[in-house]
């Protein structure tokens, strides 16, 4: 049986607090908004809550988990080490959408890991999460509140069409302010390495650590998709419906259109989309990260033949979400 509770995500009832970090300490699952996208949460010390995560999610064992946790003190007893890159990182971003990968502490069980040395932290920004991780007295393990593979939950009815059954307890404080995943960026390399594109870009990080920061897993990684960031597996992220990628929107007039579908467009307008067919357009990086998700699990839900998604520019500002359409699309490379 899954419980729903509705939350004010700006003054949160103590009482619902205390129920949830209660059945965090009892080892069971908690799902609650990041200021991301909602996660599913246990008991980051305790090896035996943390299986019932990748129970629920039918997630493989490599792929590890985000730790969170309340503050840099709590953050530097997950990890071994405390660079003064993490310092200043933390310093600037946190609490909020960045996470960072350093050796682990004895304190994080392997199965959080998958087995790994290094343990991915950070520090989330809402009331909620911070609330729940203090109250519970330990940091909290949180994927993205999904099946594995799938889209990540921005709504808690999400988390409920996802999960339903499989967690204890589902904080409902509406939607998610970013709606997609952090960034995460591996410290334990030479040079600073971002495994997962996302709200916080590579220039921000560099022009806070005032050196160069790189984009995807060392070279020496990348053959072996379980090694660096299992997040980054080819097909991640991804709908129920077919969804094809199309770089050139003047191709679409001659696009064989089945008689279900719709268009997602990103950056400049579509000068003619197609009349017969849904279509949505989202013109920032910022909008369309608070929207894509829902999007996409309408389109599935409205039982569409085909998703065609036309790509926004490769420019910096973009490419989390580029990152991530890929993911969720076929298309040429
Ligand atoms: O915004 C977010 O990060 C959300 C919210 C709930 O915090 N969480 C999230 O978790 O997106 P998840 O499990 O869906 O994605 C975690 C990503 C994966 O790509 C995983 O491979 C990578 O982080 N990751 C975690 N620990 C790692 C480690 N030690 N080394 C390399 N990559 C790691
Ligand atoms: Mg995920």
């Amino acid at each position: 049986m899954t419980r729903i509770l509705r939350i004010d995500p700006e003054q949160p009832d103590p009482a619902a607090i205390a129920e949830a970090a209660a059945r965090i300490r009892l080892g069971q699952l908690v799902a609650f908004a990041a200021e991301t996208v909602y996660g599913l949460g246990a008991d980051a010390t305790s090896a035996e809550a943390v299986a019932g995560i990748f129970a629920a999610k039918g997630r493989p064992a490599f792929n590890p988990l985000i730790v969170h946790a309340v503050d840099v003190a709590m953050a530097r007893g997950c990890v071994a080490g405390w660079p003064g890159a993490a310092d200043r990182l933390a310093g600037a971003f946190w609490p909020g959408p960045l996470t960072l990968v350093l050796p682990r502490s004895g304190m994080i069980p392997d199965i959080v890991t998958a087995g790994r040395e290094t343990v991915g932290v950070r520090v989330p920004a809402t009331a909620v999460a911070l609330w729940l991780i203090d109250v519970a007295e330990r940091p909290i393990a949180a994927p993205s509140a999904n099946r594995s593979t799938g889209v990540s939950p921005t709504l808690a009815a999400h988390v409920a069409d996802d999960l339903g059954g499989a967690v204890d307890l589902i904080l409902d404080s509406g939607p998610t302010a970013i709606g997609l995943e952090s960034t995460v960026l591996d410290l334990t390399t030479r040079v600073p390495r971002i495994l997962r594109p996302g709200p916080i870009t590579a220039q921000e990080i560099g022009s806070v650590l005032k050196r160069r920061v790189r984009h995807g897993p060392e070279p020496a990684d990348r053959s072996d998709q379980s090694h660096a960031s299992p997040g980054q597996m080819a097909v991640h992220y991804a709908p129920r419906t077919p969804a094809v990628r199309v770089e050139d929107p003047a191709t679409l007039g001659a696009f064989p259109w089945p008689r279900r579908a719709a268009v997602l467009s990103f950056g400049e307008r579509l000068a003619s989309p197609p009349p017969w067919v849904l279509s949505y357009h989202m013109a920032s990086p910022e909008g369309a990260a608070r929207n894509l998700y829902r999007l996409l699990r309408e389109c599935d839900a409205a039982g569409l033949d085909l998703i065609v998604v036309v790509p926004p520019p490769d420019l910096p500002r973009w490419r989390a979400i580029r990152d991530r359409l890929r993911r969720a699309t076929r298309g040429p490379g």
